[in-house]
């Protein structure tokens, strides 16, 4: 027992040592990323010299040749500087290290990154401005900045990515304005720059040149002005976020051009004149939500044969009927058209073909009745019991409502059946 055990002292003491220096040098790299930053959880802490290779280690993916080619340390608690011997990992494509603490600014020496195709920094504390040198490790494909505080311009040095797809940057505090130079990134699919607080200014026209975007998402940017004419040429988008800005002038009838759009948000900006014609050629919309602005005229027919899963225009000074056609679209979830102008009543087959689950056409001139009956209605089909009236409460409201209803109404229901309906089944029985 005891010579096996000074064997066993003898022999491993030196191997060990033997494999220390055998770590490897990208292997060295990291345990020196993991010295300079803070680990309260213990996320790096099997990260040892005594392996040959970082290859096992937690977050680490090597290729066949047992080179870093991506590291991911997201939500490891880590805090400390931009660890920059990551960059001298010479095959590293993939870096993600969201939902950390790295408090320092990105340094300029961050071009050294060469091989970076995805750059994951988003939830961390990041200050500072974005380093014009990014642009030049021309292999990036997507660039997720969410969540940090940022602050400063987007250099316009990023206009020469060739191969960026997603520019995302939402969520920091970026206060210059909104480069053109955006526009030369012709490969990008998906900028989404929302919740910054730029100075004022316009939308730039030269984006209009990004006919691969798909997704472009400027929420809360302090913009200003018209949507430009060029954004025609945005054939591709499919989801179209200009909400939360100062935007002025008509909803362009461009936007029929663009046919893939399956979702347009400009609520809360202000938008004037009539809603345009041409909503047909959108046969993949499914939500539009104009609500809070300046919109007159009537609610376009075109507009409600779509088969749209939310349509919301509250807050506006919109006239006429609500389209009966409304009411076919299968999907239909959600119609808010509250604070208009609206006239006449509700379609009649409003929550027959679709699981409505939100409808508020509160302070209108819909006539009298018709509220009443949402109002049971509501009151019945409420998802909360504790809204439900007692039966003898409803059968009450809904004498005093036949007591006040023109003769022709009250005999077949028709004012509001399929709710009337609901109130019958699910409640009254
Ligand atoms: C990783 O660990 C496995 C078993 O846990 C081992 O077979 C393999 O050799 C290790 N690879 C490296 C590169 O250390
Ligand atoms: C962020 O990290 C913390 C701690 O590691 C974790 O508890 C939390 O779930 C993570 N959040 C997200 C959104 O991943
Ligand atoms: C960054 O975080 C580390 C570790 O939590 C802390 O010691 C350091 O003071 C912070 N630095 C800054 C600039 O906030
Ligand atoms: C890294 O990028 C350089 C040039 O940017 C290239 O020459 C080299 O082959 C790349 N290395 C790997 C491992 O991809
Ligand atoms: C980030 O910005 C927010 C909002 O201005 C501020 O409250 C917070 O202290 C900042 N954090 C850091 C690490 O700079
Ligand atoms: C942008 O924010 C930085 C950091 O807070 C500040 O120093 C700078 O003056 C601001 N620039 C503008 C144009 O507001
Ligand atoms: C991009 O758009 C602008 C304005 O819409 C135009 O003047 C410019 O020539 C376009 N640039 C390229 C490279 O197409
Ligand atoms: C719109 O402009 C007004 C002043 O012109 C400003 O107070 C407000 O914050 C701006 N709103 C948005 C969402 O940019
Ligand atoms: C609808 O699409 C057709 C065919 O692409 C096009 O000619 C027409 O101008 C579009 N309508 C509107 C209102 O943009």
């Amino acid at each position: 027992m005891a010579s096996t055990f000074i064997f066993l002292l003898f022999f491993t003491v030196p191997l060990s040592f033997h494999l220390n220096s055998a770590l490897n040098q990208e292997g060295l790299y990291l345990l020196r990323v993991k010295d300079s930053l803070s680990d309260p959880a213990g996320s790096l802490s099997h990260w040892s010299d005594r392996d040959a290779t970082p290859c096992n280690w937690t977050g680490i993916t090597c290729d066949h040749l047992n080179s870093v080619v991506s590291v991911n340390l997201d939500s490891a608690s880590l805090s400390g500087p931009f660890p920059m011997f990551l960059c001298r990992l010479p095959s590293l494509s993939r870096l993600s290290l969201s939902n950390n603490s790295i408090n320092s600014s990105l340094p300029v020496s961050i071009w050294s990154c060469r091989n970076l195709t995805y750059l994951d920094l988003s939830e961390n504390l990041f200050v500072g401005t974005l380093p014009y040198s990014l642009a030049d490790i021309r292999s990036l494909r997507y660039i997720n900045f969410e969540a940090n505080n940022f602050s400063g311009n987007i250099p316009s040095s990023f206009g020469n990515f060739r191969q960026l797809e997603t520019l995302r940057i939402t969520e920091n505090l970026l206060n210059g304005t909104i480069p053109a130079a955006l526009g030369q990134i012709t490969s990008l699919k998906s900028l989404q720059l929302a919740y910054n607080p730029f100075s004022p200014g316009r939308l730039p026209p030269e984006l209009g040149n990004l006919t691969n975007l798909e997704v472009l998402w400027l929420s809360d940017c302090n913009l200003e002005g018209p949507i430009p004419e060029s954004f025609v040429g945005l054939s591709r988008l499919k989801n179209f976020d200009l909400s939360e800005n100062n935007l002025t002038g008509p909803i362009p009838s461009l936007i029929f051009k663009l046919k893939s759009l399956d979702q347009i948000e400009l609520y809360n900006n202000m938008f004037t004149g009539k809603l345009p014609a041409g909503w047909s050629n959108l046969t993949k919309l499914r939500r539009f939500d104009a609500s809070m602005n300046g919109l007159s005229g009537t609610i376009p027919e075109e507009l409600c044969e779509l088969p749209l899963e939310s349509l919301n225009l509250y807050e506006n000074q919109l006239d006429g009927q609500i389209p009966e056609s409304i009411a076919n679209s299968p999907n239909l979830y959600e119609l808010r058209l509250f604070e208009n102008q609206l006239i006449g009543s509700l379609p009649s087959e409003l929550g027959k073909n679709s699981a409505l689950q939100t409808l508020d056409v509160s302070y209108n001139k819909l006539s009298e009745h018709i509220c009443r009956v949402l109002d049971i209605g509501l009151l019945c089909t409420s998802t909360f019991p504790i809204n439900r009236p007692s039966m003898r409460r409803v059968v009450k409201m809904l004498q005093v409502l036949a007591d006040n209803m023109p003769d022709d109404a009250q005999k077949d229901g028709k004012i509001f059946p399929s709710l009337y309906n609901d109130c019958d089944q699910e409640s009254m029985v």
